[in-house]
């Protein structure tokens, strides 16, 4: 969407807020043992007292509240069995509607002890993902977008998911601009502009460039032993630095 009155901006900021303050909860309340179940229940717990409706599951009928994606799991892991083991690398993805407004936000993170090789894919994502979020304004072409996250990867020496895409958002979950790739496509000739609401949602990762659907129809998942990290932000897009609609207050 594009934001057109400051109805829409603090509406957008309610529900960033929402997602953001989730997303901690559940990395705060995760441990060895927890099912990936139990800990989407602190996330539909959080969101109901919140009064916000999993985007996923409105928008998808997705199994669960959120994404949780384990290891070699990239993305849109359906809460289950599956427990948190010691060293896991945890992948929680949030995104939910209040008021005819959607948010999206993620993050990953390690159950400790902490590998010192996996902690590094998360600093290299997170700086993906700041780096991105730098060259995001108002006029400037989108494939800038993923530019600068593949330089970041290559800088440090990891691939990208190239099937795994930052989006529009707003009025609904997936809205244009539609496919922001997590790479440089010269191709794309699509610009940002002023009050676009968007994530940036970098996926790097040790092995990988692409997910494919497990047989549970909606786990992505790379190579057996490959790890990703990724990290998401909804924005609004300005002609100065973006606003930033899900960091944590
Ligand atoms: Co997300
Ligand atoms: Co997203």
């Amino acid at each position: 969407m594009t934001i057109e009155t400051d109805h829409d901006l603090q509406q957008l900021k309610h529900i960033g807020q929402i997602v953001a303050q989730c997303l901690k909860e559940m990395k705060r309340l995760a441990e060895p043992g927890m099912s990936t179940l139990e800990l989407d229940a602190v996330g539909a717990d959080f969101l109901e007292r919140h009064g916000a409706k999993s985007a996923p599951k409105i928008t998808y009928d997705f199994p669960g509240s959120t994404c949780i994606s384990i290891n070699e799991q990239a993305a849109h892991g359906v809460p289950g069995p599956r427990t948190l083991r010691a060293g896991d690398m945890v992948n929680v993805d949030v995104s939910a509607e209040k008021n005819g407004y959607f948010a999206d936000t993620g993050g990953s993170f390690l159950i400790p002890p902490i590998d010192q090789k996996k902690q590094r894919l998360i600093l290299a994502t997170k700086l993906a993902l700041k780096e991105a979020i730098g060259v995001a304004r108002a006029g400037q072409r989108i494939n800038m977008i993923g530019l600068a996250i593949q330089r970041v990867a290559q800088k440090k020496g990891y691939r990208i998911i190239k099937n795994l895409c930052s989006h529009g958002i707003g009025r609904s979950l997936h809205e244009e601009p539609k496919e922001i790739p997590g790479f440089y496509d010269p191709q794309d000739n699509r610009k940002l502009w002023e009050g676009a609401v968007i994530t940036i949602e970098p996926f790097l990762s040790t092995r990988s460039e692409a997910v494919t659907e497990d047989t549970d129809g909606w786990t992505l998942i790379a190579e057996p032993g490959n790890l990703s990290a990724q990290f998401e932000h909804t924005m609004v897009i300005t002609r100065g630095k973006p606003i930033l609609l899900t960091q944590a207050a």
